[in-house]
């Protein structure tokens, strides 16, 4: 079957099954073409939240098929490869975050998305990329923080807000291994150029950015630049959507590009093959459901 074939195939059976097809920013540009929606974790969340559709097809990486389905309680959340998940996500475990709480009684628990409903449910707010400086900022200043589990994301806003946080060790794989020498490279090559990375970039990388954002954030900061020329310090998936919707500037990537191989793991078979199979819907119990839920509504409530 031809590209084209499947994604016919596709717009038939989301009819039927009345689904609403969701993507992140960083999967494969083919599969951001048929969702509804492309989106970074938080417009995502919100979208979730939001919808009213039976079928959800999450085209993304486990937590964020799992956040769906916690703000949509009654959908049918599909996530189209069971397998996508999100190596810093899974470095924290329930169990890690209660015996940090036995060691912080007082503390509040700060948990970025990236991390599984398990996790949530231990927690007392969440936060995204986009938002983890205003969740923070806005905790009383006399309060101790537990920020997990992503260290580069929690020692950019400790930098950021000149606020101590107690930092869980994980980070993201993709992320943590872009270098200075990296940017170093590119600010040669390209002086003009703006270079913007994800707040998941270590402090070394950030402090040399001229930005560190979501990725949606990118997408706004792109659309606002007068650059003609942007270095992007992210996934190498975002640049599908910013050349479509920039088609007058040149985005280039890191050398080497960084790479999400789990959020690569969708493609079109695997969206249409969820669509036929209806398969993998995520499963989460009630009362996890009711648990995990708190932290992400305390968090939609103090973004709005
Ligand atoms: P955003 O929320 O910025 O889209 O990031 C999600 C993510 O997983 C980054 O690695
Ligand atoms: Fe997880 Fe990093 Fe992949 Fe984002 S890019 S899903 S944080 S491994």
């Amino acid at each position: 079957m031809t590209d084209s074939d499947i994604v016919k195939k596709i717009n038939e059976l989301r009819k039927i099954r009345n689904a609403v097809i969701l993507a992140h920013n960083y999967v494969a540009g083919e599969v951001q073409d048929v969702a509804d929606f492309v989106g970074d974790s938080l417009e995502l969340s919100i979208k979730a939240a939001a919808t009213q559709a039976p079928v959800i097809v999450f085209c993304g990486v486990s937590f964020m098929a799992e956040t769906a389905k916690l703000l949509a309680p009654r959908s049918t959340v599909l996530l189209p490869e069971v397998s996508a998940g999100c190596p810093m996500a899974d470095m924290a475990s329930a169990e890690a975050v209660r015996n940090l709480r036995k060691l912080h009684p007082d503390a509040v628990f700060v948990a970025y998305v990236n991390t599984t409903a398990a996790v949530k449910a231990e927690v007392d707010i969440c936060c995204t990329s986009a938002n983890a400086e205003k969740i923070v900022a806005a905790i009383p200043e006399d309060k101790e923080i537990v920020f997990l589990p992503d260290q580069n994301l929690g020692g950019n806003v400790m930098k950021n807000l000149n606020r101590k946080m107690i930092l869980f060790p994980g980070y993201c794989p993709t992320h943590h291994r872009i270098e200075p020498a990296q940017l170093e490279a590119m600010r040669a090559q390209y002086p003009n150029a703006p270079i913007v990375v994800h707040p998941e970039c270590p402090v070394e990388v950030t402090s040399l950015a001229d930005a560190a954002l979501s990725t949606g954030g990118m997408l706004k900061f792109v659309r606002e630049s007068g650059a003609k020329q942007i270095i992007i310090g992210t996934e190498s998936g975002i640049i599908h959507r910013l050349r479509k919707e920039n088609p007058d500037k040149e985005f280039i990537a890191l050398a080497p590009a960084p790479r999400c191989s789990n959020m690569k793991k969708i493609s079109l078979t695997s969206v249409l093959k969820s669509l036929e199979t209806m398969q993998t819907p995520v499963e989460l119990p009630q009362a996890l459901i009711e648990r995990a839920r708190l932290p992400i509504d305390r968090m939609l409530e103090k973004s709005k």
